[in-house]
């Protein structure tokens, strides 16, 4: 192990000082040699930032920086057009929004398969979001990062603060208030939801619709969950980070990759066998740091079963959301293996959604990340999500 650190910081100080050495490769194998291996390639994108990588890719972005009310600035990106669809009337607006322990490079990392620059290519005018406390926020007040009141906020302050101030940038900008589809992954759909709920009037004057991928109002108690619970007892602030070092330990050899792989599916559900090696890199790097307030809000509802509102210690009562509050149009995609957001909790969601349009689409074998990392995207995801959108176009 200590023989592989070495090999790993000789490894990033050697890309650091050279530059553009082979960073990704096809096969698992092909890591331990990557710097000869013709499976390898150097991929700029790794470790870099949303704005860079759509412009990297040939698209035009555009940055915004909204204030919340409420102790943090938020940087938003647009991809108004694509190359191959330069023409701006008529897209469609689409938002992206994150989960926990994450932020809009999750929409990128890709590149031309990703599904932001898939959207953009498809027509839509596409905007990616970024949840308070993640490397594309700041404070307002200058707060510190290493204070416990830094991280003193949970999903529902991100709803209610958060999202209503991005939404009417967005119409300001294109003019379409109410055309403007939600698409969110994991806890952005828990946020999507407290958002349709607590902010009725807003809402429904600005989304048209939902699409949820790894929808989460339950959650099953999963080795994630426990973990959590254990972190929020020892009083820690914050959970995740954004760092480059598991990347390049992950990446020494083809092993390596095997165990990081076979950790992240404890979290997240198997993945079949079902990642690109060559996207690997892209997925663990992809973190970002969360709020552990707002990752106990996920373990209160595992607890409680019931999708409810944060309840501080001390709270004589809890406030619980009920789904047939949720009106707006609800498209769901969940995967068969997703251990955090399981198909059950889904089938769960749809009957209890008080939106008139509702539908659940289900992945054979998708685990809770594959959405974004699978060599059958393709064939297994796109199609649904097009199914979704057309549906959608017809409202
Ligand atoms: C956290 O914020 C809430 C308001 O959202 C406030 O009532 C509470 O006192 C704050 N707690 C800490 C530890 O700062
Ligand atoms: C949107 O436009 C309105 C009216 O011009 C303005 O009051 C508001 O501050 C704008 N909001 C954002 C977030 O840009
Ligand atoms: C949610 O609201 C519906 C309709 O008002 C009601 O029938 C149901 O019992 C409520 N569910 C909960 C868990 O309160």
């Amino acid at each position: 192990m200590k023989q592989q650190l070495v090999i790993a910081v000789f490894l990033f100080t050697f890309q650091t000082v050279f530059g553009h050495l082979n960073n990704v490769c096809t096969s698992y194998s092909a890591y331990g040699i990557k710097l000869v291996d013709p499976k390898c390639s150097y991929n700029s994108d790794l470790f870099s930032t949303t704005d860079i990588i759509i412009q990297n890719h040939g698209y035009p972005m555009e940055q915004y920086t909204v204030n919340s009310g409420n102790r943090f600035y938020l940087n938003i990106f647009r991809i108004p057009y694509s190359p191959i669809q330069p023409n701006l009337a008529n897209r469609k607006p689409i938002f992206l929004q994150h989960g926990s322990l994450s932020n809009s490079d999750l929409y990128v990392l890709t590149g031309k398969s990703s599904m932001a620059m898939r959207l953009s290519d498809m027509g839509y005018d596409v905007w990616l979001g970024n949840n308070r406390g993640n490397f594309y926020t700041s404070s307002i007040n200058g707060e510190d990062k290493a204070e416990r009141s830094y991280w003193n906020f949970t999903l529902d302050d991100m709803a209610i603060y958060d999202l209503p101030p991005v939404f009417e940038l967005i119409a300001n900008v294109t003019k379409k208030p109410g055309e403007l589809i939600y698409l969110g992954h994991s806890a952005a759909t828990t946020e999507g939801m407290i958002y349709n709920i607590r902010m009725k009037d807003h809402s429904k004057k600005h989304i048209k619709a939902f699409i949820f991928v790894g929808p989460v109002a339950y959650i099953n108690n999963t080795p994630f969950m426990k973990i959590l619970r254990i972190l929020v007892k020892l009083g820690f602030n914050t959970f995740g980070a954004r760092s480059r070092v598991p990347t390049e330990i992950c990446s020494i050899d083809g092993p390596s990759w095997r165990i990081c792989v076979d950790v992240f599916d404890l979290f997240i559900g198997p993945d079949n066998n079902n990642f690109p090696p060559e996207q690997l890199p892209f997925l663990v790097s992809g973190g970002d740091i969360e709020s552990l307030k707002t990752l106990n809000q996920l373990v209160q509802i595992v607890d409680s079963k019931h999708f409810q509102a944060y309840r501080n210690k001390g709270d004589l009562s809890t406030t619980f959301y009920n789904l047939s509050d949720v009106t707006i149009p609800t498209y769901m995609i969940v995967g068969k293996d997703d251990a955090l957001a399981t198909y059950d909790n889904a089938v769960r969601m749809l009957e209890e959604l008080g939106s008139k349009h509702k539908k659940l689409y289900a992945i054979e074998k998708y685990n809770h990340m594959n959405y974004f990392y699978a060599k059958n995207l393709d064939v297994a995801f796109n199609p649904l999500l097009d199914d979704a959108l057309d549906r959608i176009g017809k409202l």
